[in-house]
């Protein structure tokens, strides 16, 4: 078992393991690289024995929620196991990537420390699905090891398992027999419990007993008694399982419908038998990192391989750590992995920075370097990291960027804490983050004397906290705290929360007896000259339900729900709404307004129009056909624009989709620039060519086995996709665009049926996603039009400047009144394409411009009428009763340059912070007056806290003054169309700030 030792053996402490004896096999090469292990590893089991290879699985587990990243080389073939999915071929091999940093096998807190356990690893395995069973792997395992690669025998012991009463398993005689029959000596055979031989993948799922091949590095003298006892030169290098039985929530175990092979032999270790190193980052699935890192790192000594106290300034310990997840980091980023949905990726990500900074003096860019030699050396064998390697880098440096403006924005605040409290510096220099510190803050305020489960779920909740950091700011406190609680804590409110969405579902009574829908007719819809036809689906009435009451029948205009045996409605899934309708009984009329899965069971909710539906009644069911149509352009346009963003932007991931019949909608996190409005032209090129090129949108249904053959596919993160059944929508242009997605949607048949695509609007939520919606179709050339007439609108008011510029009101009311044309909701239909809404916002800002000229003489009147009009009606009130004045100088936007220190003069007696935007360059004063200033409020913190966090700007006291009373944010240039979003969060911020602390 590749993950049970938890104990690091005390013998590192003293180095031993640079001295031991490492003379092997005069039959071995030691030269014999670990390119040439892998391969004898699969050609034996290709050539020799008739194994068909499957390449690795993604680290990411897809279609498995029991596991956070796939930890064994059987995760893939889950599905077989169980029953649910027919293999392919009876017998593969593989080598797959596999990641153990959480869950059940967590390598995590022993890798540096010894030489073999790593975050990622290769697990070369070989299976088979009901075919050969104990014998024949025992057989080929042992002649693989003594034959092939030729480690003696007199170094490897084996395991069987030694039986259970309470799971009621026997001992394993069959296995114990067979090593023996092999030739395996008598005391190298030894029986173990169900810790070390009952292998399985998680809490629940497939499971068995298994047999172990233990390597000896000494190999000197018989150590039997020392096997499974974590000694570093003695440990399992191949896991063998007899998959019989599923382990079941309850915890008891089921027999399978059949019997399988899954052996998992440990690629790092096996290199390590064969190169006769003890220590896998001798060999040279490391050397050439720890080699890399040096070169990189100027003045940095070389690895020398020790351990413990040996180790002295933990350098090795560094090395190791860094090289480990460098190569789990390139791994999973390549393999889709988000780090800001995978807290132990981040934290992971944020060692290599840390340790970068502060062992090996790079303050940026060494783990983005490092992971290039990964993509070098694990590239050939799994092309995906190779291919993903822009992403990979992009990733990397945005999230180096975001540790390190962390770091810098926590850093004055630690300082500060640190005075008060010294324990803080316990606290993982990578953790220090401002929401670590605002929950430490909270907690000492609250003068709490223990984390309940309840408090922790908060903190996680609302601060991002994992146990990990929950139990670092107990400590730092004093305050109790049960981690381990706490992750029953958060099973229990996350199953909370489910049953109170089940609940809120199920309020509705559905009797038990009534069956499923059948909806497999939604995808049955065909295009012929005319356009698509939905054939009409002829249905049954199953249940009435109204007011969340079954009842029998539903007269005239009676709002409720029909449960029918069959329909060709759409549910909203996917992202994509309801379908509407209507159904046609022989003496009434249905509308269906949308659609509700309930357990299986689909509620057409709407009215009754005509007439008396009754259960029982037979109808037939029309979709509206326009509605249905649109959503499915909308739904198509959907993927071709995330597929679009992909292509420019490399790494982006959906966050979240909407389609409507009006109009679509996507949430991509991008890690990188953001799309700005070259993007946006490029985007609407690229698929108004996909659209001219009238490219078929093809379907097919495949099962997770299939879908982890795909190259290139855009699967979600954190998305569950089920074992089978799974519809994959594809638009390929050759390999200049491919758009290939899992997808339970309804999508056009052909590109061209969306006729035209254009983007109608984009906004920025939070540091890395970009919102950003579209219309297709129709919608889209109304759009186009409506660009057209305000084209117009807009030359005509520039024509008439120069006519009206001693009425400047009367140039500002038209910028007004166009600019509120530019303020549409997506659903409007004065949509306008964003493209032109740039050009117009720009158009505008010339007009601004003149007016600025006339604002010149008159700026003096314009800030005071405005500040005087703030006076009067802008003053907010503090918890404490105390007055003060948040402003957003309006005028601004149409001077050259705004003093604000005019604007502060102007309201001397209470605090007050102005806000200023003028060409395109926003700019904020503070002033704090000495009697309203206290611990935690001052002009500084006030400002730095809310509108330069917004900016991302810098604070400074303003010139010879004290910090605490005026400050000035330096300027910061902010785009026109993020510009609201950022000022109502700087204003919001900035008022609560005041308020809780004044
Ligand atoms: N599933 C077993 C393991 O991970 C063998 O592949 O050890």
């Amino acid at each position: 078992m590749l993950n049970k030792y938890v104990h690091v053996t005390l013998r590192y402490k003293t180095g031993h393991l640079n001295f031991v004896f490492r003379k092997i096999s005069k039959y071995l090469d030691k030269d014999i690289s670990s390119k040439v292990i892998r391969e004898k590893f699969l050609n034996y089991f290709i050539e020799e024995k008739g194994h068909k290879f499957v390449k690795s699985s993604p680290v990411i587990p897809f279609c498995d929620p029991t596991v956070p990243f796939v930890n064994a080389g059987m995760n893939q073939f889950k599905g077989i196991f169980l029953g649910l999915q027919t293999p392919q071929y009876p017998k593969v091999v593989n080598s797959q990537k596999c990641i153990r940093i959480g869950g059940k096998h967590n390598d995590l807190n022993n890798v540096g420390r010894d030489g073999y356990h790593h975050t990622f690893f290769e697990m070369l395995g070989n299976w088979s699905f009901g075919n050969y069973f104990k014998k024949e792997a025992c057989q080929m395992a042992w002649e693989l090891l003594t034959k092939v690669y030729k480690l003696p025998a007199s170094r490897l012991y084996v395991t069987y398992f030694s039986g259970n009463t309470e799971l009621n398993l026997p001992p394993d005689e069959e296995t114990k027999h067979i090593w023996s029959t092999i030739g395996v000596e008598e005391e190298r055979i030894l029986p173990f419990g169900e810790t070390d031989n009952f292998w399985e993948m998680g809490l629940v799922g497939p499971c068995g007993p298994c047999t172990e091949i233990h390597y000896d590095h000494m190999g000197t003298v018989n150590r039997a008694q020392l096997v499974n006892r974590g000694l570093h030169d003695l440990t399992e290098i191949w896991n063998i399982v007899f998959i019989e039985h599923n382990r079941k929530q309850d915890g008891s175990v089921q027999l399978l419908p059949k019997k399988h092979i899954d052996t998992g032999l440990g690629f790092e270790r096996l290199t390590c038998a064969l190169q006769g190193k003890v220590s896998s980052y001798d060999t040279d699935n490391f050397t050439y990192l720890m080699k890399a890192i040096q070169k990189n790192c100027s003045g940095i000594s070389e690895y020398s391989g020790h351990f413990g106290e040996q180790d002295w300034n933990n350098v090795d310990m560094s090395y190791r750590t860094l090289a480990d997840h460098v190569r789990m980091i390139t791994v999973s980023l390549g393999d889709g992995a988000i780090p800001e949905q995978n807290h132990k990726l981040r934290r992971i990500l944020r060692k290599c920075f840390y340790l970068s900074e502060t062992v090996f003096k790079k303050d940026k860019g060494l783990t983005k370097e490092l992971s290039n030699y990964v993509v070098e050396n694990l590239g050939q064998v799994y092309p995906e990291i190779e291919r993903n390697v822009d992403q990979i880098h992009q990733i990397i440096d945005y999230e180096e960027n975001v540790y390190h403006n962390l770091r810098k924005s926590s850093e004055k605040e630690l300082q500060k804490l640190i005075k008060e409290n010294a324990k803080l510096t316990t606290i993982d220099p990578i953790d220090i983050a401002p929401n670590v510190l605002t929950a430490y803050k909270e907690l000492h305020e609250s003068k709490c004397k223990i984390i309940d489960d309840k408090l922790a779920y908060r903190l996680y909740d609302t601060h991002g906290m994992d146990e990990e950091l929950i139990l670092q700011v107990s400590n730092v406190l004093d305050i109790e705290f049960n981690p381990l609680s706490f992750a029953k804590g958060l099973d229990d409110a996350k199953l909370e929360s489910k049953k109170k969405s089940a609940e809120m579902k199920f309020s509705i009574n559905i009797e038990p007896t009534i069956p499923r829908t059948d909806d497999s007719s939604k995808y049955f819809y065909s295009k012929g000259r005319r356009g698509y036809s939905f054939p009409p689906v002829e249905c049954k009435v199953l249940n009435i339900i109204q007011n969340d009451l079954s009842t029998s029948e539903a007269g005239e205009n009676c709002v409720c729900s029909l449960i029918l045996d069959k329909t060709n409605m759409y549910c909203a899934a996917g992202g994509q709404d309801s379908d509407r309708g209507t159904i046609i009984f022989e003496h009434s009329q249905f509308d269906v307004k949308e659609l509700l899965n309930i357990d299986g069971r689909i509620l057409h909710r709407g009215v009754v129009r005509s007439g008396t539906v009754r259960s029982g009644s037979l109808g037939t069911i029309k979709p509206d056909e326009a509605a249905r149509i649109a959503n499915m352009c909308n739904h198509t346009g959907t993927h071709l624009l995330n597929a679009a963003v992909k292509k420019i932007k490399r790494a982006s991931c959906q966050k979240s989709s909407k389609v409507t019949d009006s109009y679509l909608n996507l949430d991509v996190a991008i890690f990188g620039a953001k799309l700005d409005i070259s993007d946006v032209v490029s985007i609407e090129d690229t698929i108004s060519s996909l659209i001219k090129k009238q490219i078929e949108v093809k379907v097919s249904i495949v099962d997770s086995q299939q879908l982890y053959k795909y190259d290139e596919i855009t699967l979600i993160p954190g998305e569950v996709y089920p074992d089978n059944n799974i519809r994959i929508i594809e638009v390929t242009d050759g390999s200049a665009f491919i758009s290939r997605e899992p997808c339970c949607g309804t999508h056009v048949l052909n590109t061209s049926d969306l006729e035209d695509f254009c983007v109608i609007g984009m906004k920025s939520l939070g540091r890395s996603t970009q919102s950003v919606t579209a219309v297709t179709g129709d919608r889209a050339k109304l759009a186009r039009q409506n660009a057209v007439r305000l084209s117009e609108e807009i030359s005509l008011l520039k024509k008439s400047l120069g006519d009206n510029m001693d009425k400047p009101e009367l140039i500002e009311v038209a910028v007004g009144r166009i600019k509120k044309k530019l303020n549409f909701d997506a659903r409007d239909n004065t949509i306008i394409p964003l493209v032109f809404k740039d050009a117009a916002l720009a158009d505008l800002q010339v007009v601004n411009g003149q007016l600025k000229q006339i604002g010149k003489q008159n700026l003096k009147n314009f800030i005071e009428m405005e500040m005087e009009d703030a006076l009067q009606s802008n003053i907010g009130t503090s918890k404490s009763n105390k007055k003060y004045i948040v402003h957003y100088l309006r005028s601004s936007v149409v001077l050259d340059s705004v003093p604000l220190q005019k604007a502060t003069k102007l309201c001397p007696n209470m605090p007050v912070l102005i806000v200023s935007y003028s060409d395109n360059i926003v700019k904020a004063r503070c002033c704090v007056p000495k009697e309203f200033q206290n611990e935690y409020f001052d002009a500084q913190t006030w400002l730095t806290e809310t509108v330069a966090t917004v900016f991302d700007s810098e604070v400074r006291p303003s010139k010879n003054q004290a910090g605490d009373a005026i400050c000035n944010m330096k300027p910061k240039k902010v785009h026109i169309q993020e510009w609201d979003t950022l000022l109502k969060e700087a204003m919001k911020l900035a008022k609560k700030y005041v308020h809780d602390n004044l």
